[in-house]
């Protein structure tokens, strides 16, 4: 069985992280999205309140799963027998980092990072924007699912 994690923040999760999800649940026989911490970004959701919005939005899918983590993403791939990483790449401002990022974790433990490209229409659509925009009383509901929407309207007003 190949199982696959995709990792991140997810704060919140997007529409565009839902692609990259469901991609991976179909090339994979198992997904587990682990929902960690970014100690370079500020937060907006605790991580319960991620691991709880990512559950629901993944919700049909049967083959993933959705789990906290903290510590090394590649600690939680030994743990869990996944053999690929999975991640979205949005445009060549991400590839410098996630490469990095993925010759890393090879080097700390057997795994492969798989970079899917983001589907055409989404590349612009990230957390931090959609957090800017809602913040700033703008409509994101075509970026996130309609119950993120509510949150952040919720947390931000
Ligand atoms: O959605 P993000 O903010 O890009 O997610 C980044 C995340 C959480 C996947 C990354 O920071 C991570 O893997 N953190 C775990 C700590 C770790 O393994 N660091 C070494 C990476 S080479």
């Amino acid at each position: 069985m190949r199982r696959a994690v995709v990792p991140g923040s997810f704060d919140p999760v997007t529409l565009g992280h839902l692609d990259i999800v469901r991609r991976a649940s179909q090339l994979f026989d198992d997904v587990v999205v682990a929902v960690g911490t970014n100690v370079s970004k500020s937060r907006l959701f605790d991580a319960d309140e991620r691991i709880a919005m990512m559950r629901r939005a993944c919700s049909d899918l049967d083959n993933v799963s959705v789990e906290g983590f903290t510590g090394l993403v590649t600690t939680f791939c030994a743990d869990r027998g996944a053999t690929a990483i999975v991640k979205g790449l949005r445009a060549a401002s991400d590839f410098d980092y996630e490469l990095q990022m993925a010759q890393m974790n090879s080097s700390l433990t057997a795994v492969e990072t798989v970079f899917l490209p983001t589907s055409p229409g989404r590349g612009f659509v990230s957390s931090s924007l959609v957090k800017e925009v809602a913040g700033l009383g703008g409509d994101v509901s075509a970026f996130v699912p309609a119950f993120v929407s509510e949150q952040l309207r919720a947390r931000l007003g």
